[in-house]
């Protein structure tokens, strides 16, 4: 007689993922400063993020890790609208920040990108002088009323991104021209400079050496005094240095979400646990 116990095949990654239905962990937190329900996202008839609900707590820094193509950017994108400057992306479900419908008809996009702001993979300056560069959401968004004033937000947005000392004597000279990691500080600058109160960061590190990571990954370290950062990477070692809670996304679901510490040491989901112990990704 077989033992179908026994003989039974292991479930398979695939499988496993086909029969995930709720996220395990603390997806959730009392002080949110997010609070995301049920998010579903499409592009065009293809689905790309599954029901997903996460908060972000106020002052605490959240990392996204998983596979390429699990989703990390796709929800990333959804915290400030900017799946809204992609036609066929379709967002649903609900998004608060603090409170309030971040997608209300209401409200202004380019009013909540202010306050929810943005730091790319590659770092992506204006051609314009590392000066304007900081100084242009300032002026955009009125923030200050005359030019003494407005350099003082461009000295001290420069500051707490860790540049100006290395800027100060070429602060007219195009931001272009600085080094990979210093324009990463500077796009840094210019996302502080209009006073967020949020900071999507997705792989701000990535296209960076290692000492420019460092840099970056202790500016994070300074920035959660006073924001709210969500970052995606692909370095779990990354994630272990600058985050609190970290969220494992797997094809378009979100799989568990914990402390960091126990995610990486002692994961609840099977599926996590093979991603963090490199059986795939
Ligand atoms: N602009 C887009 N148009 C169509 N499909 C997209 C677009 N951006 C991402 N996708 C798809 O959505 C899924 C999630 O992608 P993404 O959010 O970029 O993943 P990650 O950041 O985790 O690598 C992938 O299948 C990807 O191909
Ligand atoms: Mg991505």
């Amino acid at each position: 007689m077989i033992d179908t116990q026994i003989t039974k095949k292991p479930k398979t990654i695939a499988e496993i993922h086909a029969e995930h239905k709720k996220t395990v962990g603390q997806p959730f937190c009392k002080d949110a400063k997010f609070s995301t329900r049920n998010v579903d996202v499409f592009y065009g008839d293809k689905q790309a993020i599954f029901d997903v609900s996460l908060d972000v707590g106020k002052h605490e820094v959240v990392a996204l890790i998983g596979p390429s193509g699990c989703g990390k950017s796709t929800y990333l994108r959804c915290l400030n609208r900017m799946n809204d400057t992609i036609d066929i992306c379709r967002v649903t479900g609900q998004l608060m920040l603090d409170g309030e419908d971040i997608y209300k008809k209401s409200q202004d996009p380019v009013l909540l990108r202010a306050r929810v702001g943005m730091v790319f993979q590659k770092p992506n300056p204006f051609p314009k002088s590392i000066y304007d560069n900081v100084a242009y959401g300032p002026r955009i968004h009125g923030l200050t009323t005359n030019k003494a004033e407005l350099d003082e937000v461009v000295e001290l947005s420069l500051t707490r991104a860790g540049l100006f000392d290395e800027v100060k004597d070429r602060l007219h000279e195009p931001g272009t021209g600085l080094s990979g990691g210093q324009q990463q500080r500077l796009c840094i600058a210019r996302t502080i400079a209009v006073q967020p109160e949020v900071i999507l960061m997705d792989e701000p590190a990535s296209a960076l050496d290692p000492i420019a990571t460092a840099k970056i990954e202790e500016l994070i370290h300074e920035l959660k005094e006073n924001y709210t950062i969500v970052i995606v990477t692909h370095s779990m070692q990354q994630a272990a240095r600058v985050s609190q809670r970290t969220a494992y996304f797997h094809l378009g679901k979100l799989i568990e979400v914990g402390d960091t510490n126990q995610v990486f040491t002692n994961p609840a989901h099977e599926l996590t646990e093979k991603y963090i112990t490199g059986r795939f990704g």
